[in-house]
């Protein structure tokens, strides 16, 4: 099938790739963009006579197949999967990838929803975890055992911002034998690409910049080799948490415009950075484009700008909690990388599965996920809520 054809290898540029990889047009109608096809099976042309290869939509389907093939090139990967979640993404790498007694290195600062998986799921089927601070390269190499399977990067982490150098734990799971995993939800493949970095799987929560508008729940693999595409392939198909057409649908249609939107997002944050960081009644604002944030070498190196996710303490956390509460534009909400701004409380909130684990979240912290509207009506609307 046409859709099927990854790009011409001179096609290199990120936005090309974005609008156009797995989006031929359509053979049937010449239709320009990849149609929905609400479908759970297909006509054969006698037993095993498959057309375009297509036989049940949990194993594929053709506009999941073309947002396949998109990730997979705006990643540089070799194989693109995508799934019903994030988490349903990152549950298909674990079973993929570990068995029982195998051990897994986590960032202490993770999103909440990992920790769970591995404390509440993982944990449970035998496979060992340890938080580490993964901005800190020796403190890794020293949490790594026999055993160790995968060192799980966020970069930046949710939602301390934290960076983690993609290059040089590359080394040191390879050294290892093991796989570098990172979560690239935060930065999007138009920021940072981990897998040119040395990194075997790239994971996503679709939800955020790559559905860009908060209007769908989806997942992703990407995988750096063919063979361990086709491993996680198997576990797609076999535990089942497939993205469904509509969703992949949607989540291609966000994808199209991930590059200006990122460069705005960006563009955005940094003006309320600069606005915060003179704020009196904030006491630390967390961006690693700011020179002082300790990752900020770091994140210069891998990342194009430094994205739309903003985290900044108050005083206290009654502080932090009317924050959140006094903002008109930034909507009191969980998720992030929407179009529109948003601010939310981690302790309470995206985190609260944490609180009481190693990884709980200082109670003062405010997180924004700085949209695309004007900076100006964003800027007015943060210093009434902190005036
Ligand atoms: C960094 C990160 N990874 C993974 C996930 C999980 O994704 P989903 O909510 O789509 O299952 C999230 C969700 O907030 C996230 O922020």
């Amino acid at each position: 099938m046409d859709s099927l054809v990854p790009m011409d290898n001179e096609v290199q540029g990120f936005e090309t790739l974005a609008i156009h990889a797995g989006q031929a047009a359509d053979p049937a109608t010449g239709a320009v963009v990849p149609p929905i096809y609400q479908v759970s099976t297909y006509k054969q042309d006698g037993i095993g006579g498959l057309r375009g290869g297509y036989e049940y939509s949990r194993s594929a389907n053709p506009t999941r197949t073309a947002l396949e093939v998109c990730l997979a090139e705006i990643e540089g990967g070799a194989r693109g999967l995508a799934f019903a979640s994030g988490l349903a993404a990152e549950d298909a790498l674990v079973r993929a990838v570990c068995r029982p007694g195998d051990h897994v290195i986590i960032p202490d600062d993770a999103y909440g929803g990992t920790y769970r998986l591995f404390a509440k799921v993982a944990a449970p089927w035998g496979v060992a975890y340890d938080p580490a601070p993964l901005s800190d390269v020796e403190a890794v190499r020293a949490a790594v055992r026999p055993e160790t399977k995968i060192i799980w990067v966020e970069t930046p982490t949710n939602p301390l911002l934290n960076i983690a150098d993609i290059r040089a734990l590359a080394v040191i799971a390879h050294d290892a034998g093991a796989l570098l995993v990172v979560d690239n939800t935060f930065a999007s493949p138009y920021l940072q690409r981990p897998l040119d970095l040395g990194a075997d799987v790239v994971v996503h929560s679709t939800t955020k910049y790559m559905g860009g508008h908060s209007d769908v729940i989806g997942g992703a693999l990407i995988a750096a080799d063919e063979a361990l595409g086709e491993q996680l392939a198997f576990h797609q198909n076999a535990m089942g948490g497939v993205a469904g057409p509509f969703d992949a649908w949607l989540t291609l249609r966000g994808i199209k415009t991930l590059g200006i939107r990122m460069d705005r997002h960006s563009a955005n944050a940094e003006r309320i950075v600069e606005m915060l960081t003179r704020h009196p009644a904030v006491r630390t604002v967390l961006y690693p484009g700011l020179p002082e944030h300790p990752g900020h070498d770091v994140a210069a190196k891998q990342m194009k700008a430094f994205g739309g996710m903003v985290s900044f303490r108050m005083e206290s956390e009654d502080e932090a909690v009317r924050v959140c509460e006094r903002t008109k534009l930034f909507t009191l909400g969980e998720s992030l990388g929407g179009v529109e701004s948003l601010i939310e409380h981690p302790g309470r909130m995206t985190h609260a599965s944490a609180a009481g684990s190693p990884l709980e979240v200082p109670g003062d912290l405010v997180r924004l996920s700085v949209g695309i509207e004007d900076a100006a009506d964003l800027l007015r609307d943060l210093r009434q809520a902190l005036d």
